[in-house]
């Protein structure tokens, strides 16, 4: 099986998990695009969709799903992603496609969120994958100056990337994040940060990994 596979085969195992007549939440990347071509198969069975960025938006658009806007909604039943990484208390890193602020946002409302991934993600100890921060562009080098002196690691801008909020990327090279609630409050403790890809302290709720032998719950 192909990693395609495998994340197509999850995102729709995934759809046991959307609640009817109610407004999910979406994720966005390679794996949730899988979703929402899933997703499209149900359209009818769902009042519509929040996305967690302007890419997600136009891709549910284009199947005909009402996005709403956040602040039309009290409340959003399901939030259904992937994730760049997992580690097996289900905290992940996000911000691989630089969408990490509003898919925490969009996570944060949501009741249940269920990360779909392939099984390359799992990892024993978060920070092989580089860690994302999005910054105010005046203060990323004031950021990761306090990046390193507090936390550590590698942070360098991502170039020629600009999030849908306007703002920079840092990633982080070279962290090993053994306890990842903690590096998550202190990142945003730093001015100038607007959010980072550490889901510690609201992590999944249900891991769906697409594997070789099939899609296994975690
Ligand atoms: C987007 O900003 C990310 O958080 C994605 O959810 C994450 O990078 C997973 O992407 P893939 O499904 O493309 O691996």
């Amino acid at each position: 099986m192909t990693q395609d596979e495998m994340k197509q085969a999850v995102a729709q195992e995934a759809l046991n998990y959307v609640v009817k007549d109610t407004i999910i939440g979406v994720g966005t990347g390679s794996t949730a695009n899988f979703f929402i071509d899933s997703l499209a198969t149900i359209k009818d069975e769902i009042k519509g969709a929040v996305a967690s960025s302007v890419a997600t938006a136009d891709r549910l658009k284009s199947y005909g799903i009402k996005v709403y806007d956040l602040n039309e909604v009290d409340e959003i039943s399901v939030y259904i992603d992937g994730a760049d990484e997992s580690d097996k208390n289900f905290n992940l890193i996000k911000g691989g496609g630089g969408a990490l602020t509003r898919e925490k946002i969009v996570a944060a409302v949501s009741k249940q969120f269920v990360c779909i991934a392939d099984e390359s993600k799992i990892v024993k100890t978060l920070g092989e994958f580089d860690l994302p921060v999005e910054v105010i562009p005046m203060a990323s080098n004031y950021v990761k100056n306090k990046i390193i002196s507090t936390i550590g690691g590698s942070p360098s801008v991502r170039k020629n990337f600009v999030t849908d909020n306007g703002n920079l990327i840092l990633d982080i090279k070279g962290l090993k994040i053994h306890n990842p609630k903690s590096t998550e409050k202190t990142l945003d403790s730093i001015v100038g940060t607007v959010t980072n890809g550490l889901f510690a302290n609201r992590c999944a709720d249900i891991v769906l990994l697409g594997t070789e032998s099939g899609v296994k719950r975690l």
